[in-house]
């Protein structure tokens, strides 16, 4: 079972709720399932740039034009997405970890995304069968923590909306959320026993990625 397990956290663990949640998480399913590998990208050590017009000719415009003939400058364009999507497709399982900022996913996170969901790379368009998923990834799993607490279809959660549905695109249907909500101690009184209930969530989780058969 091949996991790329995805960052994007400045914060050292100690202080990072969500990369607590990590810990919990890897730490359970490794000790059940120690033949895993494991490939983590800390997006603060491997920084994605922003989409770029060069990359976008690159990707898009062979999509509606067969003759196209990339520059190379469009051609460099690729540099850091093909080196994230060829761990992306290797993978089986996805995770990824982040705070909420801003009702959403960190920009760092955003970017990363923007660079792996390439048409001809992660996935197929055409007329013809529509949008295809080019890689194998089955199960994300979303570990996520936010200062205030968000009912399910809580239209200011932007963040797993997100990436539901960008991962839907490309075929991935199938999504754990575990999420230490309420952790702003000024207003919850509870943060800590929320912590702890997404820390057990967080290890329910690796239980039922390391019973899959991968
Ligand atoms: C820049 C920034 C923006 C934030 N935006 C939100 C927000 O929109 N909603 C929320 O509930 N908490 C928000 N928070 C609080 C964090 O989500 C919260 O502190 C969370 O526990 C951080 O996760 P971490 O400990 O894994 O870093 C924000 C924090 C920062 C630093």
């Amino acid at each position: 079972m091949n996991i790329l397990h995805v960052c994007a956290n400045p914060k050292p663990t100690e202080e990072a709720i969500s990369k607590q949640l990590a810990s919990a998480f890897f730490g359970k399913l490794i000790e059940l399932k120690p033949e895993v590998e494991l490939i983590n990208v800390d997006l603060y050590d491997e920084k994605p740039p922003f989409f770029s017009y060069e990359l976008y000719k690159r990707v898009w415009y062979p999509v509606f034009n067969s003759e196209y003939a990339p520059n190379k400058a469009e051609e460099m364009s690729t540099n850091y997405a093909d080196a994230q999507i060829e761990k992306f497709n290797d993978a089986d399982i996805l995770v990824l970890t982040m705070p909420m900022w801003n009702y959403s996913v960190p920009a760092i996170m955003k970017a990363w995304i923007d660079q792996v969901l390439l048409p001809g790379k992660t996935f197929s368009i055409n007329k013809e069968e529509g949008i295809n998923g080019l890689h194998k990834i089955k199960r994300i799993v979303l570990l996520v923590s936010s200062g205030a607490a968000y009912k399910e279809d809580d239209d200011r959660d932007a963040l797993s909306r997100q990436v539901r549905h960008a991962f839907e695109f490309v075929g991935i249907n199938e999504i754990d959320v575990v999420w230490a909500e309420g952790q702003n101690p000024m207003f919850f009184d509870n943060a800590e026993e929320s912590k702890s209930f997404a820390i057990e969530a967080a290890i329910e989780a690796a239980e039922d990625i390391a019973e899959m058969e991968i």
